[in-house]
């Protein structure tokens, strides 16, 4: 496959997510046998990761979306709004948060507190990079991690630079030239 011409280098193939995919499906399944947890996806990066991830889960579940903003460009504003709220009822329900990407945990910080006042059964999140060297919270540890990375800009699977890049099937690390000029 052709490397896309602005990014550097490949960081996560296809191939690797998709194995990832599986493991962690296989993990979810196990850990919600006998109940119906909610995989709640973050607008719009988690949808790819979300999609490759529901398949290999075997346990009963359901989906639903949720969009918040918080970036402009590659920094955190550190503000959050819901854009789009989930349609489901998540009062005693168990609810499993899928991001594609968690850097200062801000966004996640936020919609947890405000699904606590929701009063939900549990609440667990799964993200498919992690880029822990970023995070200011300490409120935000994902159960589920795919990948840990260094505090590099990355796009592709769903992660995006200004909209772009989410049609990429492997996360790669955007050209510095891309964003700086
Ligand atoms: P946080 O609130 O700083 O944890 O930011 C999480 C959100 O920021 C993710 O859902 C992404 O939309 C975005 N984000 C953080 N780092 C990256 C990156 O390296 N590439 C693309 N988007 C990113
Ligand atoms: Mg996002």
């Amino acid at each position: 496959m052709q490397l896309h011409p602005d990014v550097e280098k490949v960081l996560i193939s296809e191939e690797d997510i998709f194995n990832k995919c599986k493991e962690l499906g296989k993990r979810i399944s196990t850990d919600y046998e006998g109940k119906t947890p909610i995989l709640i996806g973050l607008l719009k990066g988690a949808v790819p990761f979300m999609a490759e991830l529901m398949k290999h889960i075997t346990c009963s579940m359901e989906i639903d979306f949720l969009d918040v903003s918080s970036y402009v460009g590659t920094r955190s504003t550190g503000k959050v709004n819901i854009r789009r709220d989930i349609v489901t009822d998540v009062k005693n329900r168990d609810i499993l948060f899928v991001e594609d990407i968690i850097d200062t945990g801000l966004t996640l910080s936020e919609v947890m507190k405000e699904f606590r006042n929701r009063h939900v059964r549990s609440m667990e999140v799964i993200t498919l990079v992690d880029k822990p060297e970023g995070r200011t919270v300490d409120d935000v540890n994902p159960k589920y991690i795919g990948y840990n990375i260094p505090n590099k800009f990355v796009v592709g699977f769903g992660l995006d630079y200004n909209e772009m890049y989410r049609n990429l099937p492997y996360i790669g690390i955007l050209k510095k030239s891309v964003y700086e000029k």
